[in-house]
C-alpha cells in the first residue's frame, strides 16, 4: 500500500513542479488568479493533459492518502477531484475560451481535459456534472454542415462553369464540374434529406431529377461530342427546374448561362 502510494505521489510531485515551471517561464505568469499567464502553455505535460497541475494535486493527495493508509484522506481526495473538476469545467475553461478564443478551442480538440483515454466512468461523471458549456462543448459543434442555400449557390456556379467548359471543348474541366455537381447533390441528400415546404423529401427528388442528366453528361464528355453535350446540359437544367418545382420552389428558374462572369479562369483547354 505504501509503495503504491509512493508510486503515485512521486510522479505527481514531479509533474506538478514541471508544470509550474512551464507556467512561470513559458506562460509568463502564475497559476494564481491575480497573475495569470499571458499565453496558454501547451508544452511538456500540457501536451497530454490540459490540467496537469490540478491532476497532479489530485493524484498527489490520493497517493499520500494511500501512503498513510488513510481512508479519510481518500475521501478528501475524491472531494478535491470533484471540486477541481467543477472549477475547471465551469469557471476556468469558459474563461480561457473567452480570453484566448479559437487557438484555445483548437487546443481543447487536440488534448484531453484530464488524461488520454480518460476512463468511461469519468466521462459519465463529467457529463452528469457539466451541463454548462466548458470548452469541450465549444469544440463539439466543430462539424460544419453547409446550408441548402449555400450548396445551391455552389451548384449554380458549377452549372455555369460546366456550360462554358463544354462550349470550349475543355472536356477535362467539364468532367470535373460534373463530378462537383454530383458531389453537391449528394451533400443535399446527406445534410438536407428533407426541406421545409417541400412535400417530397429531397433525398428522393435528387436521384429522380439528377441521376439521368448526370449520366448523359458523362457519356457526352466521354465522347467529346458537343451536340450530345448540349442536349445533356439542357436535360440537367430541366432536372434543376423540375426539382425546384417539386420542392415548391418553382419561382426559382435556372437556364443556360448567356455570359461568363468568371473572367479570371480560362475555359479553353490548355495547349
Ligand atoms: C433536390 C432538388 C434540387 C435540385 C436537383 C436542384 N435544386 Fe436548386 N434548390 C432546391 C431548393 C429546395 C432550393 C431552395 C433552397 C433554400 O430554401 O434555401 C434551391 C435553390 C436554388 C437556387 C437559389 C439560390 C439563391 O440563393 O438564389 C439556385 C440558383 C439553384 N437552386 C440552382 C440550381 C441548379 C443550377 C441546379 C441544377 C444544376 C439545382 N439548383 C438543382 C432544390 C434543388
Amino acid at each position: 500500500m505504501e509503495l503504491l502510494g509512493l508510486l503515485i505521489l512521486a510522479p505527481a510531485v514531479l509533474v506538478h513542479v514541471w508544470s509550474f515551471a512551464l507556467f512561470l517561464f513559458r506562460g509568463r505568469g502564475t497559476p494564481l488568479p491575480f497573475a495569470p499567464p499571458t499565453q496558454f502553455v501547451t508544452q511538456g505535460p500540457y501536451r497530454y493533459s490540459r490540467n496537469p497541475m490540478a491532476l497532479s494535486v489530485i493524484c498527489g493527495a490520493a497517493g499520500l492518502s494511500l501512503y498513510l493508509r488513510s481512508p479519510l484522506g481518500l475521501v478528501v481526495s475524491a472531494g478535491l477531484a470533484l471540486t477541481l473538476h467543477l472549477w475547471v469545467t465551469r469557471i476556468e475553461e469558459p474563461g480561457l475560451v473567452r480570453r484566448f478564443g479559437e487557438p484555445y478551442v483548437g487546443y481543447c480538440r487536440r488534448v484531453p481535459r484530464w488524461l488520454p483515454g480518460t476512463p468511461a466512468i469519468a466521462v459519465v461523471v463529467s457529463l452528469l456534472l457539466s451541463p454548462l458549456p466548458g470548452c469541450q462543448s465549444a469544440s463539439r459543434d466543430e462539424s460544419y454542415a453547409p446550408g441548402l442555400g449555400e450548396i445551391m449557390s455552389l451548384t449554380q456556379m458549377r452549372h455555369l462553369k460546366l456550360w462554358f467548359a463544354g462550349r470550349a471543348d475543355n472536356w477535362a474541366l467539364a468532367a470535373y464540374e460534373t463530378d462537383e455537381l454530383e458531389e453537391g447533390f449528394s451533400d443535399v441528400v446527406r445534410f438536407h434529406p428533407t426541406h421545409e415546404g417541400s412535400p417530397t423529401p429531397l433525398s428522393r427528388l435528387v436521384p429522380e431529377f439528377t441521376a439521368g442528366p448526370i449520366e448523359a453528361l458523362r457519356s457526352a464528355i466521354e465522347h467529346r461530342d458537343p451536340v450530345e453535350f448540349t442536349a445533356a446540359y439542357d436535360s440537367l437544367t430541366r432536372g434543376c427546374n423540375g426539382c425546384h418545382r417539386a420542392a415548391a420552389f418553382s419561382f426559382n428558374v435556372v437556364e443556360r448561362p448567356s455570359a461568363n462572369p468568371y473572367s479570371n479562369q480560362r475555359f479553353q483547354p490548355p495547349r
